[in-house]
This record gives structure tokens, C-alpha cells and sequence, in this order.
């Protein structure tokens, strides 16, 4: 772009009135009604928080909400879009900083303590850089953003080596490039890699390009599309067909400053029970009772750790929600108090299509019809659609006092003691229309705070209404049980969703290709703020080969979510079917493992609702300096991913071959997770300008055994003693499994955090958090442990150190406690099985030191 090299004098601070300026107008614009084209500054504004500008009737604003995130909302008649949203939280969409004005000869602009804007006059195009002259957007020369009618586009310049992320649990690579996609929630059974659009709508993507990200948001509830590269081949483009021009660009340039800043704009991840940590069983359906029963005895006396039985449609009188089949499930309170003392607990389906049953006795229909909470048809019938019950009525989310009538529909079951609640189909999915949902003309009306009160046809509502309906299931659970923490699982949302709901990835199949579509779908599902995300275990449509059963079972027990569920008429999926008594054994230490690590899981957790930062990260995330310029990782890399910080889980791109498999590994040391073995690395990598890498990754043979699994050097992961179900105290001593980093002046460390599991009480201090950090001597190495943040008791009293990569026993070892209550020699094991030393040492809360020399 020629401008970008254009010296232009930088006024600083210099603030101009409204100006028209003469620029000449360039290509003759069309006069089609309803078309407007922004082709050009015809007057401008300086606002003491961004610009507005003008170009013929449109008038577009930036504005800085912070110095790294700003908002551009364009109105292609001279008024600006309603300044409200379902997605932004309003002290974020309200924020706002000084910025300083630049002008130049051609431009117009200003810039925060990070970024600056640039909005050449003729023809008007914005550019945004930082203030190192790294390009954050760009628009596409050529293109400006234009109207037809109520539909609009914006195209942005892409350089060739940029990659785009994001988008929710859309089918398809990691990375977006060369894809196109568009918003619009839907019923997608049995969708493949190429589907789209899918069950949710999350217009939110990061752009990585040299080791800077940012990310974009158009904030637009309508029908939306997004084109990486297809169109033209450096560029992309998104747009809706109606709605507002509002989005939000914000700047890293580290990706996990960019995946912070979506979480300030949207909202945290409310902290998970930790029983949402635990192996999940499903099935569509277990039913009658005596199979509930079953299965729940079955994986216990299979010794399967398990902590969910979930309820599918069928334990439902005739599918209608917030019902029990009284013959299929004769004594429904006491089996879910039984599966309570058998430490697992019970989420139920509750579907948001309400059965269409006047005067029958049904609660939901009467006090729906009575309070006028159902969604209406132009004419002011009540719409109703067949679903699931047969016809069926449905609530109108979006009018604030019908969302918390339905909240109410949750008392009885949660007096019953029923865990958490599934909110399915609710993009929502209509049967025997070809569109798969409701008309476009349904009426809904928006009553909500914020937002002007009125009606809205279906077309604006649609992608917000799966959202709106967990919000009211959250909001309401919480009402009913104000000290325990909702869990809500939805199949459909919107941007900012994750604030009421985890998710799954919908009806996927029991195939090979849906086992790797997992990972670059709860990647994607993960930076787009659904971190609580899971694909169902084993594949829902068709029944798994039991070698693939066995593999998705290994992977999904590092996974966020691990719920195995299937369909209706596959056969039984649990982990003791299908397969061999060895393949049970494997399926049975994977899950054993994901429970031993559960403190390194709900410390993540913990991080990922207080920051954003999601559990499952792809590796540029952890690893961008290396995933820029010398590419010593590749970001588009989608087979592998870090769950948590410190561990790497390695998939082969194709999980079905069986030949050797080549690892990437970030730069830094590794640590196989099995056998505790210093990797040595392999595989060296010839870059774009044919300089040689240094070895990146590592070549192994596959087997069905192992799943890979890599530990960075410099990591502390804490594990607990094995236990069944999270509700379980673990007997025995916290491990710190202790990778030492390569040299002396490097990082290593770690934490846990605890809490009791269940309730809000740590946001009173009722919780336990210890840091962890190691250090290389000359002699050995030092582990130490910092005294305790929080009043929650741990349930430990010792640690069991377990120091890796080590090729010989300990010589000496001493620990000595900070608060000076104890200092003494200590006798360590050693096991070369798994190059390991391991050392006991008592843990009173209060800090302690353990010196090692080898
Ligand atoms: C569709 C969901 O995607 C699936 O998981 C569920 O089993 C069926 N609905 C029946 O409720």
C-alpha cells in the first residue's frame, strides 16, 4: 500500500474542528437505493476519546475503551447503531481513555499509549498499527467498507504469513486462513469437517502475524459471514446482512493479552465445580431407572473414577421438559439421592421448547401462557414448533422478565438434588421445517437493560437466543442455590456465553477425523472464551471401533470436559465395552490419571476464570516469540496442544496410522510425562529463508498404550493420590512432580489452588493456594514452596517431591521449614524406572525449602 510508506507529519495534540475536506471524490459511486459506500473523509470530528468521521451520509466512530481495545461503530445513515449489547459487559462497552489527535496531510487519526489510528481521507482507509509500526488491522485497499441496504462488508489486508483463530467450535483446521464461515445457529447432526454453519455463533477472531496478536469482534446478533483469504487472497472480510456496525479490535501483542482483554470485554468464566473435572456418562438415553442404577454400579465396581451420570431426554414423560416418566423412573428422588452416596451426581436435560399442552395440568405451558412468556407470531398467536415433545411452545429469552420466570422452572429439581442442567437444542432446532428453526417473522421482544425496549423478528434474535436461554438457567439456579456454583451445559451460544454455560461441540460422529477435529475445535472453542468445552467422548453419531474408543478416551482425559456420550441406537459406549479387557485397562488408567492430576486441572481452572487464559492451549499461545519470526513452532500446528501451562499432549495429525509419529516441541526442554526421560530432541527444521532450526520435536513410535505426553522443563505439576470421584479425600501426600529446567538462571515453577469444590466461599479467602519454584545448583537443585495464600485447610500434610530427568539417586537431601518450626536431613528413593527422586517433606502451610544434591 502506497501510503504506508508516506512520511506524514505527525501534529500531536493538536485538536480540529469538524472539517470538509476537498478531497476529490474517487470512483463514481453507484446510485442504487440503499447503497452506501465509505469511500471517503468528507468531515471529521476529534473526540476526547477517539474520532468521528463522516463520509457522505455514514458516519463512523473509533473510540479507545482502553489503550489497547478499541471500538469502531459505523452508521450508514448519519446515526450511530444503538450502543448496547448481549455479548459486552457494560462497564467494558463503556470505558473509555484520552487519546491524543495526529493529523497529517492525507490522514487523520490518533493514537493511545499503544496504539495508533490512521484514517487516510481519500479514499478514507483506516490503518492501525502500534506504536512499533506492527500492523494491527488494515483495510483492504480498494474495498471500502460498503451498504446494500441494511447488509454491510469490511475487508481488511492480510499479509501472507498472518493466521487467524477463533470463531467457536466451527469444523476445520486451527487455523482460519483460506476458510470461510458464516453465523448462524444451527441443528447440525452428524456434522463433518467441511459444515458450517454449526450450533454456535461467536464472531470473535485473533489475528497472529509475526509473533503480534490481536484479535476483531463484530458485535452483530444477525446472520454474519467471514471470508480468510477466499475471496482475495490477501485479504479478509466479514459483514452481516443486517444489524449494527459495531466491533472491537484489540491488541496483544502477546495472544494471551488478546484472549484477557476478550474475557474483560465479555466477562470471566464463573470457576467451575470440581466435579465438572470428573469423568462424565452419558447416553441418549439411560433409562428406565434399573439402567441408571446400573451403569452407576458398573463404574464403580469397574473401578472407572467417575463423578456425572447425565439424563437424556428419555427420563422424561413423553420428552416434555421439567417432567419425570413416573414408570420409567418409579422412585427418581431416591435414585438420585443413592447415586449421591455413591459419590456421583445427576445433570438432567432440560430443553427450552416447552410441550404445547393447554389445560393439562403441565406447569411450564400454564405459567408460560398465564405470565405471557412464549415468543409470538406476527399475527400475536403464540408460535409453536414440533420438537422433541411433539408441538411445543418456546419463551422469550430476551424479554428479561420471561428469562427469569424460566429460571424459576428449576426449583423442583434442585430440590431433589440434581447437579447441573443441559440446555440442548436450543439454537434452537425446529423438526419438519427446512429451515431446522423457527420462521424469520417469529416475534421476540427485547426488555432488557441497556437496550431500548421493542419487538425483534427472529432474524436478529436467533444467534442470542441459545445464550440468553442459559442465562436464565444460570441466573436462575443461582437464585434458587445463591451459595452454589451452576453448572450449565448449552449446545448453542453467542459471544460472551461462557458467562452462564460450558459447552460440547454437538452431534459429532464416531469416526476417526471427528477424534482429531477435537482438538482444533475446543482450541478455537478455548480462545473464543469457552474454555469448558468438551466433544463427546467417543463420537455420538455411529458406534467407535474399539481401538478408536480407546484413543478418544486417552486424549479426552486431558480435555477440559471428558463426557462420553452417544446416540440413540449406537451401541453401548461406556468404558467397558467394546474393546478388550486390555483396552478397559488403558481406557481405565487414563481416566486414573486425569484424576491424579485434577489439583494441576482445577489450578488451571482457577487461572482460566480469573483470566481468561483457557485450559487447552494451542501452542503459540504459551510460545509466541517461538511462533514468530524463526517459526521454531509452528502456529497453525493442530494435532497438539497444552493442557494447562506444563503439559504438552501430542496427537499424530491422523490418529488412525500407525507409522512413526514427529512431535513438534516449543524450544526449551521436555520431559516424556511417562517415563520421566529427558527428551533429546530430534528433527531438525529448514525455515522459509533455508536457514536450519535446531531440533524442534521428536520422533516416536505409536502405540495404542501410550498417548503422548510431555512435561516442559522448568514445570512443577501438582498430582494428588488416586481417588474414585471428586468427592473423595485424597489419602496420602501431595505430589509435586518437579521438571528442572535446563540452566541455572531459568524459570521453573508451579502452584495448587484449592477450595472446597462447590460453593462461592473463596471469594471470602476459603481457599489455598501454594507457590511452587525450583532452582539448578551447582550441587543439585532447591525446591521451594511459599507460604499459604487463603484460609481453606489443605488436605494435605506432606509433599512427596518427585524430581525428574534425574539419572542417579540423591547424595545428600534436607528440607527446612520457613517459620523455623523444623529443618532435618531427609532420606530420598530413587527410581530409575522413571529417572526419578523422590523425597517426603512436610508441608505445614508455612513455606518450606527442600535442597537436593545429585
Ligand atoms: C441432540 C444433542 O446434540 C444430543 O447430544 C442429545 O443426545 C439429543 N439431542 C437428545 O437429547
Amino acid at each position: 500500500m502506497p501510503r504506508a510508506s508516506q512520511s506524514f507529519s505527525v501534529v500531536l495534540g493538536v485538536l480540529f474542528l469538524a472539517a470538509t475536506t476537498q478531497a476529490k471524490s474517487t470512483a463514481q459511486a453507484p446510485q442504487r437505493p440503499g447503497f452506501v459506500r465509505l469511500d471517503r473523509v468528507t468531515a471529521s470530528r476529534p473526540l476526547p476519546n477517539g474520532i468521528e468521521i463522516h463520509s457522505g451520509p455514514a458516519v463512523l466512530q473509533i473510540t479507545a475503551l482502553r489503550d489497547d481495545v478499541l471500538r469502531m461503530r459505523v452508521g450508514p445513515a448519519g446515526q450511530l447503531p444503538e450502543d448496547a449489547s448481549w455479548a459486552v459487559l457494560p462497564t467494558a462497552r463503556t470505558s473509555s481513555v484520552n487519546v491524543t489527535q495526529e493529523t497529517s496531510n492525507g490522514t487523520t487519526g490518533f493514537k493511545t499509549a499503544k496504539l495508533r489510528i490512521a484514517i487516510h481521507r481519500d479514499p478514507l482507509e483506516i490503518r492501525i498499527t502500534d506504536l512499533d509500526g506492527h500492523v494491527i488491522a488494515e483495510q483492504f485497499p480498494d474495498r471500502p467498507i460498503e451498504y446494500h441496504g441494511a447488509a454491510f462488508r469490511v475487508y481488511m489486508r492480510s499479509p501472507f504469513d498472518e493466521h487467524y483463530f477463533g470463531l467457536g467450535d466451527k469444523p476445520g483446521p486451527l487455523d482460519r486462513r483460506n476458510e470461510a464461515f458464516n453465523d448462524w445457529n444451527t441443528d447440525a447432526f452428524g456434522w463433518q469437517e467441511s459444515t458450517d454453519p454449526i450450533y454456535k455463533s461467536i464472531p470473535w477472531f485473533l489475528t497472529f502475524h509475526q509473533g503480534v496478536a490481536a484479535g476483531i469482534f463484530l458485535d452483530n446478533t444477525w446472520r454474519a459471514s467471514f471470508d480468510f483469504n477466499k475471496e482475495y487472497r490477501d485479504a479478509y472480510s466479514f459483514g452481516s446482512e443486517n444489524g449494527p456496525l459495531d466491533c472491537y479490535i484489540v491488541y496483544g501483542p502477546e495472544p494471551k493479552s488478546v484472549v484477557q482483554s476478550w474475557t474483560w470485554l465479555t466477562g470471566t468464566t464463573p470457576m467451575p465445580p470440581l466435579w465438572a473435572f470428573g469423568y462424565q456418562q452419558s447416553r441418549y438415553s439411560y433409562y428406565p431407572e434399573a439402567e441408571v442404577r446400573r451403569i452407576a454400579a458398573r463404574l464403580r465396581s469397574e473401578h472407572i473414577p467417575a463423578d456425572v451420570i447425565w439424563l437424556d431426554i428419555d427420563f422424561q414423560l413423553k420428552n416434555r421438559p421439567f417432567t419425570v416418566d413416573p414408570e420409567r423412573f418409579p422412585t427418581f428422588d431416591q435414585m438420585i439421592k443413592d447415586l449421591r452416596a455413591q459419590h456421583l451426581r445427576t445433570v438432567v436435560i432440560t430443553d427450552l421448547h416447552i410441550a404445547d399442552l393447554p389445560n393439562s395440568g403441565y406447569k411450564p405451558y400454564d405459567e408460560g401462557a398465564a405470565g405471557d412468556h412464549f415468543v409470538k407470531n406476527p399475527d400475536g398467536s403464540t408460535y409453536v414448533g414440533v420438537v422433541w415433545p411433539g408441538k411445543a411452545v418456546f419463551p422469550d429469552f430476551t424479554h428479561q422478565p420471561s428469562r427469569e420466570w424460566w429460571g424459576t422452572l428449576y426449583a423442583d429439581f434442585v430440590a431433589k438434588g440434581v447437579a447441573g442442567f443441559w440446555n440442548d437444542m436450543n439454537e434452537p432446532a425446529i423438526f419438519e421445517v427446512p429451515s431446522k428453526t423457527m420462521p424469520d417473522n417469529v416475534q421476540h421482544r427485547i426488555k432488557e437493560p441497556g437496550f431500548a425496549s421493542r419487538n425483534a423478528n427472529h432474524l436478529e434474535i436467533h444467534n442470542v437466543f441459545g445464550m440468553q436461554n442459559t442465562r436464565g438457567t444460570y441466573e436462575g439456579l443461582l437464585k434458587l442455590q445463591p451459595d452454589n456454583r451452576a453448572f450449565v451445559m448449552t449446545r448453542a451460544s453467542y459471544a460472551g456465553g461462557h458467562r452462564y454455560a460450558a459447552t460440547w461441540t454437538g452431534d459429532n460422529s464416531a469416526t476417526w477425523n471427528h477424534l482429531r477435529q477435537t482438538i482444533p475445535q475446543l482450541l478455537n472453542l478455548g480462545l473464543s472464551g469457552f474454555s469448558m468445552a468438551g466433544a463427546d467422548v467417543g463420537g455420538f453419531a455411529g458406534s467407535p471401533q474399539p481401538e478408536l474408543l480407546t484413543r478418544w478416551l486417552e486424549l479426552a482425559a486431558f480435555q477440559p470436559i471428558d463426557r462420553d456420550h452417544t446416540a440413540k441406537g449406537t451401541n453401548p459406549q461406556e468404558p467397558w465395552e467394546n474393546g478388550t479387557p486390555e483396552d478397559l485397562d488403558l481406557r481405565r488408567h487414563y481416566i486414573e490419571e486425569r484424576y491424579r492430576l485434577l489439583p494441576y486441572i482445577y489450578t488451571t481452572a482457577e487461572e482460566m476464570s480469573r483470566t481468561g487464559v483457557p485450559i487447552m492451549r494451542p501452542l503459540f499461545l504459551e510460545f509466541p516469540n517461538a511462533a514468530s519470526g524463526q517459526q521454531a513452532v509452528d502456529p497453525t500446528i493442530d494435532n497438539e496442544f497444552l493442557f494447562g501451562p506444563d503439559l504438552l499432549v501430542a496427537q499424530g495429525q491422523y490418529p488412525d496410522e500407525v507409522d512413526d509419529l514427529f512431535v513438534s516441541l516449543p524450544p526449551g526442554g521436555w520431559f516424556d510425562y511417562w517415563s520421566g526421560a529427558r527428551i533429546d530432541g530430534t528433527g531438525s527444521r529448514r525455515n522459509i529463508d533455508n536457514s536450519v532450526s535446531p531440533p524442534t520435536g521428536v520422533h516416536l513410535h505409536r502405540s495404542l498404550a501410550t498417548l503422548p505426553v510431555f512435561a516442559r522443563a522448568g514445570a512443577i505439576v501438582p498430582q494428588q493420590p488416586l481417588v474414585q470421584s471428586t468427592e473423595e479425600k485424597p489419602e496420602g501426600p501431595l505430589t509435586l512432580r518437579v521438571y528442572p529446567p535446563d540452566a541455572f538462571n531459568q524459570d521453573c515453577k508451579g502452584s495448587i489452588y484449592v477450595d472446597d469444590g462447590t460453593t462461592f466461599a473463596f471469594r471470602n479467602n476459603a481457599f489455598h493456594r501454594e507457590n511452587f519454584t525450583c532452582r539448578l545448583t551447582p550441587q543439585g537443585l532447591i525446591v521451594a514452596v511459599t507460604a499459604a495464600e487463603g484460609t481453606y485447610p489443605p488436605w494435605w500434610k506432606l509433599l512427596s517431591v518427585e524430581v525428574y530427568g534425574a539419572g542417579k539417586a540423591a547424595a545428600e537431601a534436607s528440607y527446612s521449614a520457613l517459620d523455623g518450626s523444623g529443618s532435618a536431613n531427609l532420606s530420598t528413593s530413587y527410581d530409575p524406572e522413571h529417572h526419578r527422586i523422590t523425597a517426603l517433606v512436610p508441608d505445614n502451610g508455612k513455606g518450606v525449602e527442600l535442597k537436593l544434591s545429585y
